[in-house]
């Protein structure tokens, strides 16, 4: 049985580490999660005065969500936080009031930075965001990756066979997460 995972890039740049490292995951996965981008490039910034009238990019943005059986981040971490692009779609996702497409999705969050804290404090950010708007959240194992360009490929293969195993041993975890939380809220589903 296949799952579907949709999965966000919290960078905007051409040389992100961030979608290296997505890329990897997916390469790494087993094979019963099946990944599709969830874009956040062209939205506009978030205000509730289009919550009467939500443009395409937002509409489409909440029905990809909700397509989702789970939800994955790979963020960078910026100003010791969430990139405000990433932020500005979570906020997309949750309204209008009432509508709040992440509600019992279950999430993972995962992040590269060079720095040696590897995205430590956006994910806890990122923890708190959660939390508020009912996502459950994978715990363990947490995943701050500090990026060493030697160890990947520009196509996601992940050339240190450490770093391979870990989130290889990630996306193991995470999809047996996704199982366990579907088979609670959505049990006809698996
Ligand atoms: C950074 N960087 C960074 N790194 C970190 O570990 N903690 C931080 O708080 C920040 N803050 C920060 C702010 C801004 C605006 C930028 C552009 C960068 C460095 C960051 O880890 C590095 O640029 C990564 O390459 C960012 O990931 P992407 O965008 O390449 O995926």
């Amino acid at each position: 049985m296949a799952f579907k995972i949709g999965y966000f890039v919290g960078s905007l740049a051409t040389a992100s580490i961030n979608r290296t490292l997505s890329k990897a995951l997916i390469r790494l996965a087993p094979a019963e999660l099946e990944f599709t981008e969830i874009g956040i490039r062209d939205l506009p910034l978030y205000s509730y005065d289009y919550d009467d009238n939500y443009p395409p990019q937002g509409r489409a943005l909440k029905e990809a969500i909700e397509a989702s059986d789970g939800i994955l981040f790979v963020s960078p971490e910026y100003n010791r936080s969430i990139p405000g692009a990433l932020k500005n779609a979570i906020d997309w996702g949750s309204r209008p009031w009432g509508t709040n497409s992440f509600a019992r999705k279950p999430s993972g969050i995962i992040g590269a930075s060079i720095g040696g804290i590897g995205t430590a404090v956006m994910q806890s950010s990122m923890r708190s965001v959660l939390s508020f708007l009912d996502a459950p959240q994978l715990n363990a194992p947490e995943a701050y990756i500090t990026f060493v360009p030697e160890a990947f490929g520009d196509d996601g293969e992940c050339k240190d066979e450490s770093t391979a195993g870990f989130l290889r041993h990630y996306m193991e975890e995470y999809s047996g997460f996704v199982q366990r939380v579907l088979a609670v809220n959505a049990p006809g589903h698996i």
